[in-house]
Parts: structure tokens; sequence; C-alpha cells
């Protein structure tokens, strides 16, 4: 928690922010955003994340806007990508460090939006300048929120079902009967689960599903694949959004349930719970004290 709120309050007021006050972001904000960028926590699964911020200054991705994000993002100047080492599990870590970046852009009062898919990625990845192994699975828009939204974002919206999101009954299970999870647990993680409930995940497809153990007090976090998505993954083999929604789940059940006073520590249990469908996934399971 900060004077300006707490991870709970910024997970709750962030969204998709597609339309941006044509303005530069304030110096000192800059100040706060690089020094941000530059002490990243490190993914639960070990791995790092190196950020860039491309401000409106001598980059061609911000100058060329349009181009680089097809006409998506209205008036951003700025851009922050992420480049990762490609290792196991380096996606649910991006996903995880990478929206804490967003969550703490929220409490410096801007605006973002995920760029997985439309953007050109040729340009930022030029721009990263690579290391060896080193992937850029993602990146954002960061500026100042417009009030009006563009005729496009209304369009996107409809798409994308923005605030929309599936209920409880359907992501949250519980273990031993395999119905919609009952409450048995502490209030708190009634609290986490709801932040999972509202994170952003690509296309909005919302692929986290948790099983609840009450005997051992153990969330397990099963990847539930979007078909259209595992294609995409096949594709790219490197970049896998659903993976990175992953880590973003696990970003707001941690951080949410750890300020409320929770503790309790991330283990890929082996054997992991038995997936119930096809395309789901055993990734993890928080195991609480
Ligand atoms: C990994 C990831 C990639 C995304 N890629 C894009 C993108 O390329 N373009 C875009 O306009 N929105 C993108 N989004 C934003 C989602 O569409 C958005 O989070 C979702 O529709 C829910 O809306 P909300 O963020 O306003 O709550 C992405 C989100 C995530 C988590």
């Amino acid at each position: 928690m900060t004077s300006k709120g707490t991870f709970i309050d910024f997970i709750k007021s962030r969204y998709s922010c597609r339309a941006y006050i044509n303005k530069p972001i304030r110096d000192n904000t800059i100040k706060e955003l690089t020094s941000i960028i530059s002490n990243p926590p490190v993914g639960p699964f070990g791995n790092i994340v190196r950020f860039e911020l491309f401000n409106e200054l001598g980059s061609e991705f911000c100058r060329v806007e349009k181009l680089g994000t097809y006409g998506f993002i209205k008036g951003a100047r700025s851009f922050v990508a992420g480049a990762i080492k490609k290792s196991p599990h380096a996606m649910e870590d991006f996903g995880y460090i990478f929206e804490w970046f967003i969550l703490k852009a929220t409490e410096l009062g801007l605006g973002t939006c995920w760029l997985g898919a439309t953007f050109q990625r040729t340009i930022l990845t030029k721009a990263m300048q690579l290391a060896d192994q080193e992937i850029m699975p993602a990146a954002a828009s960061i500026g100042y929120s417009g009030v009006k939204l563009h005729l496009l974002d209304k369009k996107i919206q409809m798409y994308t079902k923005p605030r929309l999101r599936k209920n409880r009954d359907s992501l949250f299970f519980d273990m031993e009967t395999k119905e919609p999870m009952k409450k048995g647990f502490p209030d708190i993680y009634a609290t986490a689960l709801e932040m999972v409930r509202i994170a952003p995940s690509a296309t909005n497809r919302q692929p986290w599903r948790i099983l609840y153990d009450s005997k051992s007090n153990t969330f397990h976090f099963i990847l539930h694949r979007t078909l259209v998505y595992s294609q995409v993954a096949k594709l790219v083999a490197t970049v896998d959004l659903q993976m990175i929604d992953m880590g973003i789940a696990m970003c707001h059940f941690e951080l949410s349930a750890r300020e409320l006073g929770a503790s309790g520590t991330w283990k890929i249990l082996k054997p992991g719970p038995k997936p119930r469908y096809r395309n789901e996934e055993y990734i993890v399971s928080w195991v609480g004290e």
C-alpha cells in the first residue's frame, strides 16, 4: 500500500485505455516510471524482465503510432516493452511482472493497454535490441487517458467486451466435488479470487480456472486454452498469450492476498490435479499457510 492506494484499488481501476490525450507524460512522472522499470520484482518461477520505455522522442514506433498499432491505439506517444530470456515458465513470469508494472503505472494515474497482437512486433523488437535468447512477448501503450472514446474504441470494446467477465461459478471449482467453489476459506481469498476474475486477458478470453483443495488450503491454477490460441501458440512458438494471461492472474492473486495479510507459496505439485478437459493444463498451485 502507498499513499495513493492499494494494489486492490489499482486492479479495480485499471482498464484497457485505447484513447489518450495527445500530450507528453510529465517529466517527474517519467522519472518515476524509469525508477519503477529499473526495479521490477523477480517472477514466481525465477525469471526477470528487462523493460524499455519508448518515450516520444526518437522512437520510430511512437512517431508512426498509427502504423505501429494499426490505428487501434489513439493519441499514445509512449510505449513500454518488456523482454525476457527464453526459459521454462518465462511466459507466466512475463505476465506476472509486466502486470505488476501496469498496476504501478495505474498508481501514477496513467492509462495503459497491453499489446500482444495489434502492434507491429518487428518495429518494437528492433528498438528493444534483443540479446541472444531474449524475446519480446508483449508491450503496452501508456499515457493520459482520453475522456471521450473514439468510435474505433467502441468497436474494439464490443469485440473484446471489457469489464464483462465470466461469473465465479464458471471459473472457480471445488477440487473434491468439481462443483463451483463454495466459500470455505478466509475472506482474504474471496477477494484474491475476485481480483483474478477481473484481470485483463488477451481478447478477454479469461483462460484461468482455479480448483480449491480445502484440506490443504491450496488453490490450483489451471490453464483452460481457447482453441484459436493453442493454434497461434504453435505457430508463434515462443509467445504464448494465454500463458501470459495465467501470469497476470497469479500476479493479481498473490498481490491482493498478501496485501490482505495472507501468506503462502507457489509450488508446482507433482503430480498436479488432473485437468477436467483436454484443452486444460495444470500450471501451478498457491499453497496457503
Ligand atoms: C496478454 C494480453 C494481450 C493483449 N493484446 C491486446 C492487443 O494487442 N490490442 C488491444 O487492443 N488489446 C489487447 N489486450 C487487452 C485486452 O483486450 C483486454 O484486457 C480485455 O479485453 C479486457 O478488457 P479490460 O482490460 O478493459 O478489462 C491484451 C491483453 C492481454 C492480457
